[in-house]
């Protein structure tokens, strides 16, 4: 991202806290694994937003019209004898020359500073409840405040999570941000044809999964957006199955759910298809109910329609569908209004998806289902995962299929960013024969 795109987005900020507000944001914090291991460190996604800055251990504060700047960071000093431990720092120095802050402090500075920013301002946004540390920390600067109105001072009256304008400019991608999520969707499309043609009976599913990340990362990816799954069989109708360890046997299916970050953004996509590169029919039945759900929904994911209208597309499909194989029995209309799927589909047809997978912005506005806007991305992920009950036909039992694609809402409709991964099960068994 360029200076000025972070530029846009603190401007875009600055304007709807207001000249009488002041937005705090803490950066995200290292967390230990194990005895003197962290997990790998992921700044948080607001902060990466608007400051760009990569290190824990840092404070932005927002200071609409204030002469001295309006971007001020806190964060670790330059200090040789760390940096040579634990990596570089950008220090103060680099906060402002690199970071484009307007003023930078070390983080030590920051219980002094912060109750002579507060002072005059009247409301405060920060990530109200994220952090009870923080939170404490926050209404001990206003308390400071507080103590000194009869010496002047002004503390806020209005507490608003930074959250609320934050993650609505947040849920409009911009140019360059979808030029990355775009790429990164490309690259998981990719990686998802190579298991394909990588896939053979007798393999563990854990091989699968770093064959994707190794082709993501070869690709200039090199963190997932979430933990890989990937499910042989009956594995493939747990939602979030993680073990992956699983040998992949002859006949059965394999979801594969698996999408890489770049640079700070998500793409989440799954692809379901045969260990051994054939359908059998009571499969591909299944599948293609699958996909015709899936096909639906993505032709409602278009401007000017609900968030929901996707959703009901791939239930009514699904519905009608589960009827035709003989798994439910009743009218279509009232199967639905009954929930009469959820055995068989239990989760949402999608989420927005941007920076983090399971991305922000609210999905209801005044109570009603927020309408679609170009620049929006979301997934759009129907699935079916049947289980082995007598209410379903031997046949289906113990399948568990999920397609999954990131979809952009453009002016005339969408584009599919994922559709580099095959999806038509004729494609993918002309892929699995090496065939493309
Ligand atoms: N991979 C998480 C999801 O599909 O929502
Ligand atoms: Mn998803
Ligand atoms: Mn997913």
């Amino acid at each position: 991202m360029t200076p000025a795109e972070f530029q846009r987005r603190r401007r875009a900020l600055l304007k709807s806290i207001g000249p009488a507000g002041l937005a705090i944001l803490p950066a995200a914090s290292e967390v230990i694994r194990n005895r003197d291991v962290h997990y790998p460190f992921r700044q948080s996604s607001d902060f990466t937003y608007l400051t760009g800055f990569p290190e824990p251990a840092a404070v932005a504060v927002f200071a609409p019209g204030r002469k001295e700047g309006e971007f001020i960071l806190f964060c670790r000093p330059r200090d040789p004898e760390r940096e040579q431990w634990d990596g570089r720092r950008a220090g103060v120095e680099g906060a402002v020359a690199t970071y484009h802050a307007a003023q930078a402090y070390p983080l030590s500075d920051l219980d002094g500073l912060m109750p002579g920013l507060i002072d005059g301002r009247d409301r405060l946004l920060y990530p109200i409840g994220a952090d009870p540390a923080f939170d404490a920390r926050v209404l001990g600067w206003v308390n400071q405040v507080r103590a000194n109105v009869r010496k002047g001072a002004s503390p806020p009256e209005t507490f608003v999570t930074i959250e609320a304008v934050l993650h609505e400019q947040r849920l409009r991608k911009s140019h360059s941000e979808i030029k990355r999520m775009r790429r990164a969707a490309r690259i998981s499309a990719e990686a998802h044809r190579q298991l394909m043609r990588r896939c053979r009976p007798g393999r563990v599913e854990s091989e699968l999964e770093v064959e994707f990340q190794h082709h993501c990362a070869l690709q200039g990816a090199r963190f997932q957006a979430y933990p890989t799954i990937v499910g042989g069989g009956v594995n493939g109708c747990i939602l979030h199955y993680v073990e992956n360890d699983a040998r992949l046997a002859d006949g059965d299916l394999v979801l594969v759910d698996a999408g890489c970050e770049l640079g700070g953004y998500a793409s989440d996509i799954t692809r379901t298809f045969p260990v051994n590169g054939r359908f059998s029919p009571p499969q591909r039945e299944l599948y293609e109910l699958v996909l015709a759900a899936q096909r639906a929904a993505i032709t409602q994911a278009r401007p000017g329609n609900r968030w929901i209208d996707p959703h009901e597309a791939a239930l009514k499909v699904l519905t009608d569908g589960l009827i035709r194989l003989g798994v439910l029995v009743g009218k279509p209309k009232q199967l639905i209004k009954d929930e009469a799927y959820k055995p068989y589909y239990m989760h949402r047809t999608g989420h927005w998806i941007g920076m983090d997978v399971h991305d922000v912005g609210h999905y209801k506005q005044n109570g009603a289902w927020r309408i679609l806007e170009p620049g929006m991305v979301l997934t759009v992920e129907p699935g079916l995962y049947m289980p082995a009950t007598d209410a379903v036909p031997a046949p289906y039992r113990s399948i568990g299929i999920r397609i999954e694609d990131d979809v952009l809402i453009t002016e005339d409709g969408n584009e599919v960013l994922s559709a580099a991964a095959p999806k038509d099960p004729d494609a993918i068994e002309a892929v699995m024969a090496g065939g493309s």
